[in-house]
């Protein structure tokens, strides 16, 4: 009887056992095939502490949420960003995603897509067309708030004076940043007289041509306020064309840029730079959780805005930023 009661027991425990392997393999099953995704992501380059940041963002979280990746560096060309979509749309990838280094030129690649049946989310940057249903939607910054967060600092720091002359070095022509974070500022400034831009170059987003485009605009222009660059690498360069004639940056000529990388949260700490509008390239698992649902024909919303703040030499706690990942 004991024998008997023993076997019965066995047996009922391995069939339970069974039964539950069966049933998590079937769940295993299931959210594999609802959760894989192959993702062809087309980065614009390399340019910049943020871009950098903004890319590990993207494989990190790919990684994390076990993701096939495709990922290709356009270096900057959008002729090789052109070629690395036409190449995920040839391996059929389930969702393509891309940071346009400019806006316009590429209705031709998308309707590809589009035949292919291959759905676009727009990462960072806009792209120009008058076909809307070329693309899902799109993840990033708001750059034209970023614009007007600019002005608006500018507007408190310079209450008291009566005429403002500024320089403008702007990102990547054609670019969105570089479009929305011109207009925005304007927007603010067009409020009052007092402000005059001398000029608006154009330093692509790089360390060298910040550092040239401010020697060229200080051998131009004797008596500079205000510097407004649109992101912290060409501000790096501008720092230093504005040492190397012995004037102090943050001091002699105030200072207003855009990322928020670490280096440049460090210098609004040492009083060189005056304002850091943040720009966060921490896209990576927003750009995965929607790309999971575009592959499940989900309807995505067509703009999805990552929230901002802005560090000025106002705020009492500047200390107390944390350590920034890019
Ligand atoms: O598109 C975002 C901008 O591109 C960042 O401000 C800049 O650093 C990068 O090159």
């Amino acid at each position: 009887m004991r024998a008997f009661l023993l076997f019965l027991l066995i047996g009922i425990l391995a069939f339970c056992l069974t039964a539950c392997t069966t049933k998590q393999q079937e769940s295993d099953q299931s959210r594999t095939e609802e959760d894989t995704l192959l993702l062809g992501f087309s980065q614009l380059g390399s340019e910049s502490g943020w871009r950098i940041g903004n890319s590990k963002s993207i494989q990190d979280a790919a990684e994390k949420a076990g993701i096939q990746l495709m990922f290709d560096n356009a270096e900057q060309k959008q002729e090789k960003q052109i070629k690395a979509l036409r190449s995920f749309i040839a391996y059929k990838v389930d969702v393509i995603a891309f940071s346009p280094i400019v806006e316009d030129g590429w209705d031709n690649v998308l309707a590809e897509a589009k035949s292919a049946g291959i759905p676009v989310l727009l990462v960072d940057r806009y792209i120009r067309t008058e076909d809307d249903s070329l693309y899902a939607g799109h993840v990033g910054s708001d750059f034209m708030e970023e614009g007007r967060k600019a002005g608006q600092y500018l507007m408190e720091k310079t209450a008291g004076m009566d005429k403002v002359k500024i320089v403008e070095i702007t990102g990547t022509e054609d670019s969105t940043p570089m479009r929305h974070r011109s207009e925005g500022f304007r927007e603010i400034l067009a409020n009052s007289e007092r402000y005059t831009i001398l000029q608006s170059i154009s330093g692509d987003f790089l360390r060298s041509k910040g550092w040239e485009c401010m020697v060229t605009l200080l051998n131009e222009y004797k008596d500079i306020d205000v510097l407004y660059s649109h992101n912290d690498q060409m501000t790096y360069g501008a720092i230093e064309a504005i040492e190397a004639v012995n004037l102090k940056p943050g001091v002699d000529i105030v200072i207003i840029s855009v990322d928020g990388e670490q280096a440049a949260i460090d210098l609004l700490k040492e009083g060189k730079i005056n304002c850091v509008v943040e720009c966060t390239p921490l896209l990576g698992e927003e750009v995965i959780q929607l790309a999971l649902r575009m592959k499940r024909n989900e309807t995505i919303p067509r703009y999805n805005y990552s929230e901002e703040r802005m560090f000025t030499e106002f705020d009492d706690d500047l200390d107390r930023i944390g350590p920034r990942s890019y």
